[in-house]
């Protein structure tokens, strides 16, 4: 493979869309009679999977999305690793399959990364990294039971800015009618979820012309299809308490404690569509995640007004908060709270 291109100064390329570019190779265990194989490094192809595939019928999968950044003095860490292996335990157990050992999991995340290496953009870019897991028992019939058998792997990307555009302020459809994800499993990082959400989004984006798509059923504000959300101003922080509705973001829980270390009132409390817009009157709006790591909102739609935010540029608390959260992951500020391994 190419050297990545992705952020790097010393290319004048296009850097290649989120998520489209991978390492040569993978780390890969299965489960198979109730035992994890040995973790092999194969390299990044085709899978063979039988069509009547646990996971292809019903959706037996989860996944996370972590990623690795290049230090000042050229070494390599990780960000939150503890957070995303609890986060993927979690989730195994709310999709009905076995996952491997967490410690299992680390060694194959850490040993993805050292083979991907030479692909790592220099920052703000960064390896992205997505373990998997599917149900590969061949089953049709087993809509009700859970997959006996499973692969996990572990994907490296090398990657830049999620959204299009870089820092750009975001513009944001309120849809306050659908759910993104079923009752109950919004905190599941499963691909059902990002598949419920999809058609919305892309009717918002096909039909509205916005980036994204902010669930608030009956005007309970949850999450976008790709990210935690927040409402902040000079003060205060304000995002929606943990619950089983939406995902827990490792990045969501890092904004909350920076917030506070950096002096502001953290609020955690439900809040709804009127609140936003009484919010944007005076505060900033954002959005956090691995990929979206912390963009601005400049403009909400809804019932097909426009709501503009902090005159349609990014704010200066959302710019403080984000330069703190990246001045950390990319180890040019002190780990305070040592989130990096
Ligand atoms: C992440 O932020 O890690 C995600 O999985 C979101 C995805 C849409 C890229």
């Amino acid at each position: 493979m190419e050297e990545a291109t992705l952020d790097n100064p010393q290319t004048t390329a296009k850097p290649a869309p989120f998520g489209t570019v991978f390492a040569d190779t993978m780390t890969v265990t299965r489960y198979v009679d109730g035992v994890w194989s040995e973790v092999e490094s194969i390299p990044v192809a085709p899978l063979s999977i039988h069509p009547g595939a646990h996971v292809l019928h019903y959706a037996s999968t989860c996944f996370e999305g972590l990623k690795a950044f290049r230090m000042p003095d050229g070494d390599v860490r990780i960000f939150r690793l503890d957070r995303h292996l609890a986060r993927l335990q979690q989730s195994a157990g709310l999709v009905c399959l076995p996952a491997p050992p967490t410690d299992v999991v680390e060694q194959m995340v850490r040993q993805t990364v050292a083979e991907s290496r030479n692909i790592l953009p220099t920052p703000p870019g960064a390896l992205y990294l997505r373990p998997t897991l599917i149900g590969t028992e061949t089953n049709i019939g087993a809509a009700g039971a859970a997959s006996t058998e499973a692969m996990f792997y572990v994907l490296a990307s090398p990657v830049g800015d999620y959204f299009s555009g870089g820092g750009r302020p975001l513009s944001i459809l309120i849809e306050d009618q659908q759910m993104r994800s079923a009752p109950g499993f919004g905190q599941a990082k499963t691909g059902g979820n990002y598949a419920s959400a999809l058609r919305h989004v892309i009717r918002g984006r096909n039909e509205q012309g916005v980036d994204q798509v902010l669930f608030c059923p009956n005007g309970d504000v949850q999450e976008t299809g790709a990210s935690n959300f927040f409402l902040v101003n000079d003060r205060q922080l304000l995002t929606k308490p943990l619950d089983s509705s939406f995902l827990h973001g490792v990045t969501r829980d890092s904004v909350v404690t920076l917030a506070s270390h950096l002096g502001y009132e953290v609020i955690e409390r439900d809040f709804t569509v009127d609140d936003i817009k009484d919010w944007i009157k005076t505060g900033e709006a954002m959005l956090s995640g691995t990929a979206a790591v912390l963009a601005g909102v400049g403009k909400f739609v809804h019932d097909g007004r426009e709501y503009v935010v902090n005159d349609g540029k990014i704010g200066p608390n959302t710019q403080r908060l984000r330069e703190a959260l990246v001045g950390i992951q990319t180890g040019t500020d002190e780990d305070v709270f040592g989130w990096l391994s």
